[in-house]
């Protein structure tokens, strides 16, 4: 099997064409995603019309899969695996996570073992909005300046979900455990401090390295097409969704996530 890549943008992300994840895949075209997902970071596969199932099936492939905390906002039926992101309602309730990812933030980072990715497909898009913003923080950590990065580099950062009751110390900046490049961890979503220095400081150091991550050069905006599902690596890219809709009643934006579960950050 063959498929197209195509850079998205200078800052990270490709485009696959011409191939259906929903099929058995076979060893060499694995391979082929694996690199791709590992040279882009974000990978966009075009033209997808996958079940629940065949979403597991090919998101598996990558490692086990993590349900996700939320409560109520698993697929109803029977697929723990899939998190329903949505604006849909059903009976007045919200029928999955409504503000999923309001903050840039790289998913599960508070876990032990953070996701190492996470696929979100969309079933139904708005009109206009509802991008998805992807930055690239291997890049960001490359050009950070050496006044941040001496201050950064070797700090353990503090990262908490109140939903979970969970605070989990990891390295600020880590290293990929398949390429071995560096990357900003902290985000301004998870992130609540640094071990062992004060709040104050901790909140001004962690601001500057976010107004540093937020430069439009480490950053693509997806717009969403039919079809799209989206591929990214939470070891070395902070995602945020655009909630700019959120509370236009006519705004409908209903998606399926899977998360892979990673391996503890070092
Ligand atoms: C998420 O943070 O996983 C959701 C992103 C999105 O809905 O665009």
């Amino acid at each position: 099997m063959s498929f197209d890549v195509r850079p998205l943008s200078n800052a990270l992300g490709a485009e696959i064409t011409g191939l259906n994840v929903g099929q058995a895949l076979d060893n060499v075209t694995f391979k082929a995603i694996r690199k791709a997902y590992l040279d882009y970071q974000v990978l966009v596969f075009r033209e997808q019309s996958i079940s629940p199932r065949q979403q597991i099936n090919f998101s598996k492939q990558f490692g086990p899969l993590d349900a996700h905390p939320s409560q109520g906002t698993n697929h109803p039926k029977g697929y723990p695996e899939i998190l329903i992101v949505s604006t849909k309602t059903e009976n007045g309730r919200d029928v999955g996570l409504r503000n999923a990812g309001p903050r840039w933030h790289s998913d599960l980072a508070y876990r032990k073992r953070p996701a190492l990715g996470s696929m979100l497909y969309a079933v139904e898009l708005p009109d206009n909005g509802g991008d998805t913003g992807f930055a690239n923080m291997i890049a960001a950590y490359d050009t950070l300046p050496s006044t941040l990065k001496n201050a950064i580099d070797g700090q353990l950062a503090i990262f908490s979900s109140k939903r979970e009751g969970i605070d989990t110390s990891h390295p600020a900046i880590r290293t990929h455990p398949e390429t071995g490049t560096r990357s900003i961890f902290v985000n301004p979503q998870l992130t609540s401090g640094i071990e062992g220095m004060n709040d104050t400081d901790a909140s001004a150091l962690l601001n500057d390295i976010y107004a540093h991550c937020r430069q439009a050069r480490f950053v693509y905006w997806h717009r969403w097409q039919p079809g799209d599902l989206v591929f990214w690596d939470n070891r070395c890219v902070l995602h945020i969704a655009d909630h700019s809709r959120l509370d236009d009643p006519t705004y409908i934006r209903h998606m399926h996530r899977t998360t892979i579960a990673g391996d503890v950050p070092y």
